[in-house]
């Protein structure tokens, strides 16, 4: 009785290719999966609110933040009470100046906040912004899988994706947005466009300058921009 061949290298060749279909699947899931697991993204539940987005990218450092609780609550207290002042331009975003010299806390003290108050907020979004391009790049990347989720977040052009990510701000007011980091000139002259085009919400912006203008008044009152200024060195 005649046989069949045997198959080549020994394994018959239409099961291998299948298996390499399957192990090739197989190792999709495992990359997504090994994506999600290590960072933290947190998984919805069916039956809960989904979490609002967050990017903050450090954690507290709890009782290791020291010698700040009182700067801490007079952000929190400046920014509700900009909200709730008579006179200010109803739907302005709240921007407060966070500013000192290098390696004095600035952004560890933003962090501080969005972690220690993440409660009334609809996301708690974090922008590198050292220079136009980082802020441009950071921006757009708001848009994207595990954080905004927009339709747009595959677009090539990075102004698609930013205007994506502001259309979501303007339809979710009230989130908290820290600018990090914006330490030249060329960065901040780009972060005070940004401000002048951003919907209601609150913004920490971390700067090592001290001078800043926040364009066109008519848009953005002065007063509310109330700022925080301070030069200890965190030893
Ligand atoms: N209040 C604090 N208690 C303990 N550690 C702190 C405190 N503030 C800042 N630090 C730590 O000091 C270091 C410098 O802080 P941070 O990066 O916030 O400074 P910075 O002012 O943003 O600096 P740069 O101008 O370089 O951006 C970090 O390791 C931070 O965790
Ligand atoms: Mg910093």
């Amino acid at each position: 009785m005649a046989q069949d061949p045997p198959p080549a290298h020994g394994r018959n060749p239409q099961l291998h290719q299948k298996d390499e279909h399957v192990y090739h699947e197989f190792r999709e899931e495992a990359a997504l999966l090994n994506f999600v697991l290590t960072r933290d993204i947190p998984i919805p539940h069916p039956l809960l609110p989904p979490p609002a987005p967050e990017n903050i990218p450090f954690d507290t450092i709890g009782t290791l933040f020291t010698g700040r609780d009182e700067i801490l609550r007079a952000l929190r207290e400046s920014l509700l009470a900009a909200d709730a002042a008579p006179g200010t331009v109803p739907g302005r975003s709240v921007v407060q100046l966070i500013h000192g010299t290098g390696g004095v806390g600035k952004t560890r003290l933003a962090v501080e906040y969005a972690r220690r108050f993440p409660d009334g907020y609809t996301a708690r979004l974090f922008l590198r912004s050292s220079s136009p391009g980082a802020i441009d790049e950071s921006l757009a990347s708001l848009a994207g899988l595990f954080l905004l989720n927009l339709p747009e977040q595959d677009e090539k052009e990075t102004e698609v994706r930013i205007a994506a990510a502001i259309r979501w701000l303007a339809a979710h007011p009230g989130y908290l947005l820290v600018i990090d980091n914006v330490d030249t000139q060329e960065a901040r002259d780009h972060a005070a466009t940004l401000l002048a085009k951003l919907p209601p919400g609150h913004v920490l912006l971390t700067s090592r300058l001290h001078t800043w203008h926040f364009g066109n008044p008519q848009r953005l009152a002065a007063r509310r921009f109330p700022y925080i200024s301070y030069t200890e060195r965190v030893l």
